[in-house]
């Protein structure tokens, strides 16, 4: 049985993320999902689950948040890992738990919080304003947190 690295990613940082989990986990046993790219996925081909989005405005992408919903008793029956991009470290533990239903965070193996990245040449108009206002900055900063994607990894091979 093969693991399903399942994600959504506006400006490819958590696509980054899932490929360099992905790597971590071995290509051959894996499978990268895109949901914003996936229209049907069976999930009978999977005994491990490995999903994660990234935090806009306080809020996990919605195709995330629905796919969870959606298919929360098939994933209650698999090992499930989660993980969240983002840069509010802060606000990190509040962003997670309103990003993932609390029957899959209690069920989860594993749960990371990775960092993330501000790519200003992927950012609208709006989003730049945005993050200069709120973080103060204005220029491209990657604040990955490698050490907690290898644990992610750690725990899943376990
Ligand atoms: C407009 C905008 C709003 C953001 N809001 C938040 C936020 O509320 N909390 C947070 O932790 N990160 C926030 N971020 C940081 C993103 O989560 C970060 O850029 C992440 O790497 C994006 O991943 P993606 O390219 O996979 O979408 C924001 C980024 C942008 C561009």
């Amino acid at each position: 049985m093969k693991t399903a690295i399942i994600y959504a990613s506006s400006h490819g940082t958590t696509e980054k993320v899932a490929k360099q989990i992905q790597h971590g986990l071995g290509i051959e046993r894996t499978q990268l999902i895109n949901l914003k790219t996936t229209k049907t996925l069976d999930l009978s081909l999977f005994d491990t689950l490995v999903i994660g989005g990234s935090i806009h405005a306080g809020q996990m992408q919605s195709k995330v948040k629905r796919f969870c919903k959606k298919n929360m008793v098939d994933l209650l029956q698999k090992r499930v890992g989660l993980f969240m991009v983002g840069m509010n470290e802060p606000q990190f533990e509040t962003e997670f738990n309103k990003a993932f239903p609390e029957l899959l965070r209690k069920h989860a193996i594993t749960s990371k919080c990775v960092g993330g990245e501000f790519l200003f040449e992927k950012m609208n108009f709006i989003e730049k304003l945005i993050v200069k206002k709120v973080s103060g900055i204005s220029h491209n900063v990657s604040k990955i947190d490698d050490s907690k994607i290898s644990e992610l990894v750690y725990d899943i091979k376990e």
